[in-house]
């Protein structure tokens, strides 16, 4: 099959086909997604927790990032490479931002991914028109989790809402080519879906998302600790990993999955 083309996910939202993206930090479940049928593969902060044991994203270093992500390109077959910019690498400026980018890009991603809006805008628009795509991230923004006092649904009053929407459109128009939004709840998803023009991904936003996305630890259930409200354990079931990811990208694909037990 034939690689993953930002036209291609752009065509894919406008057509309804649903995007199903997961996140690895290194090659072999790389691999093992590719042979899935993963179209995207999102090497996260979440490294951060599910990889090195910290208690937040905020302690994840770039280079730790260009590490996970040059490991996973090597086993890149067919899907589409997005990696985080970490905490503190593309905050301070457009600049800044553009040599954080870049790195990520050199280490084998086609799009990087920021957290939050308003003041991001500006960044987006530097990386976009020097030829970086880039992912936008709104909703529950895991890098602020101490600002936003823990993790929680995002956008559930008029007010929050309104932002967030404003938020959104701003970043289309600066030229982001993704959106996720992480815990929001289902009807604000799906009007950002019908409206922005962009493929969104959604985790803990519902089914009515342009595709969504899981942390591999947690739909595999070796996460410690208790599990989120939108995650499901696709190992239960399945014989193998790779059975595992096979049935999330159909349930992705088909709609089973999220399941109104997933949603806000
Ligand atoms: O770091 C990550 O894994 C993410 C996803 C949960 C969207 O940002
Ligand atoms: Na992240």
């Amino acid at each position: 099959r034939k690689p993953v083309t930002l036209q291609r996910l752009l065509d894919m939202h406008a057509a309804g086909d649903k995007i199903a993206m997961l996140t690895a930090y290194d090659a072999t479940f790389a691999h093992a997604m590719e042979a899935a049928g993963v179209d995207s593969i999102l090497i996260g902060d979440s490294l951060g927790n599910v990889v090195q044991g910290q208690e937040t994203t905020v302690p994840v270093r770039l280079e730790e990032m260009v590490y996970h992500t040059r490991c996973v390109a090597r086993a890149r077959h067919r899907a589409w490479i997005v990696a985080d910019l970490p905490f503190g690498t593309y905050h301070a400026s457009p600049r800044e931002a553009w040599h954080s980018a870049m790195q990520l890009a050199q280490a084998g991603a086609h799009m990087v991914k920021l957290e939050g809006g308003g003041w991001t805008v500006e960044t987006v628009r530097f990386l976009t028109e020097r030829g970086i795509p880039v992912c936008a991230h709104l909703g529950l923004t895991p890098q602020t989790v101490t600002a936003l006092s823990g993790y929680k649904v995002q956008g559930r009053d008029e007010q929050g809402a309104a932002q967030l929407k404003a938020h959104a459109r701003e970043l289309v128009d600066a030229g982001a080519r993704m959106l996720v939004l992480e815990m929001v709840p289902s009807a604000l998803a799906a009007e950002l879906t019908a409206t922005l023009g962009i493929p969104v991904i959604g985790i803990g936003a519902g089914a009515d998302c342009s595709g969504q996305v899981l942390v591999m630890h947690d739909m595999l259930g070796v996460t410690p600790g208790r599990r989120p409200r939108f995650v499901r354990d696709f190992m239960q079931g399945s014989a193998s990993v790779g059975e595992a990811f096979a049935r999330y990208v159909a349930d992705v694909k088909s709609g089973a999955f999220p399941a109104v037990e997933h949603t806000y």
